[in-house]
């Protein structure tokens, strides 16, 4: 049977990936960034994950505003990249595991998440960003599955939603016959706003309240609804639930193995946690 073994939550910020192109990372700007994600590596090198189902939101690439699916999961047999306007370099193709993206998907909507299958998806920074600064080097040795939350069209899923469908997500998983180790990441967050009169805002104490909960009572953050957490964390802040949706599919007990907080990286609070899933 399948083992998940853990989770990753990251920010993914685009002009990370225009940092590791020109090779800033020792950069005093970049470089507390950065240096958070070698305890990760080390992690990762010893539980050596076969797969890594990805939690993260589109932001126009593969879906715009006339078509905008909630949940949505890729079924393809590689995921390709492409150029979204950042100026940032785009990578190859990601293997994907049509085998567990279709296990995931009949599970699902058996539980009544209905989501959107899908045969062709392009990947945005949101999927490429974590992948690379997990594996950097274009060295991603595991199969992916792509699971978008929309945090872009309003109306928006809730919370306590995006919580339910990580459990879901989490149980399909445990029930796939395959002897994988399976990786969950949840990416975007924490706190912030590119547009309008508020942006650049950010909110540390409440990034840090979340992170501290995460582990013990991801339900804290369920009480907020997607209106207070737009106030509390911005109009992109909110794609926190990515985090809230990584850490529900650990059904086991969680365990912070280790964590990385540090503003601002570009508009963003940048967040980093990483739980050790114990049957
Ligand atoms: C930034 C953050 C994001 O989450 C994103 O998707 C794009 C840009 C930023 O802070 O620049
Ligand atoms: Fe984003």
């Amino acid at each position: 049977m399948a083992k998940i073994i853990g989770s990753v939550m990251t920010s993914h910020v685009p002009a990370i990936g225009g940092a590791m192109a020109k090779k800033r990372q020792d950069e005093p700007y970049w470089k507390p960034f950065f240096d958070g994600f070698v305890p990760v590596r080390r992690w990762l090198a010893e539980a050596k994950p076969d797969v890594a189902v990805v939690f993260y939101n589109d932001h126009g690439l593969n879906f715009f505003l006339d078509k905008m699916p909630t949940f949505s999961v890729g079924a393809a047999p590689e995921y390709r990249n492409a150029d979204e306007g950042w100026g940032i370099p785009t990578l190859p193709p990601y293997a994907g595991d049509q085998d567990l993206s279709w296990h995931v998907i009949e599970s699902l909507i058996e539980n009544e998440f209905d989501v959107t299958t899908c045969q062709e998806m392009l990947v945005d920074h949101a999927f490429t960003l974590p992948l690379e600064l997990l594996w950097p080097g274009r060295k991603c040795p595991v199969r992916t599955v792509p699971i978008c939350i929309n945090t872009v069209q309003f109306p928006l899923p809730s919370a306590a939603r995006c919580l339910k469908l990580g459990q879901a997500v989490g149980r399909a998983i445990e029930t796939w016959e395959q002897d994988a180790r399976v990786l969950i990441l949840g990416t975007g967050g924490l706190s912030h706003q590119l547009d309008g009169e508020r942006a650049g805002f950010i909110n540390k104490s409440f990034d840090l309240e979340f992170m501290d909960r995460l582990a013990a009572e991801p339900e804290w953050a369920t009480r907020y609804s997607i209106l207070d957490l737009v106030e509390l964390t911005g109009t992109q802040g909110v794609e926190l639930v990515m985090w809230l949706a990584a850490r529900g599919a650990l059904l086991g007990k969680v365990n912070e193995a280790h964590r990385n907080y540090h503003v601002p990286i570009s508009n963003t609070a940048s967040g980093l946690m990483l739980f050790e899933n114990r049957a």
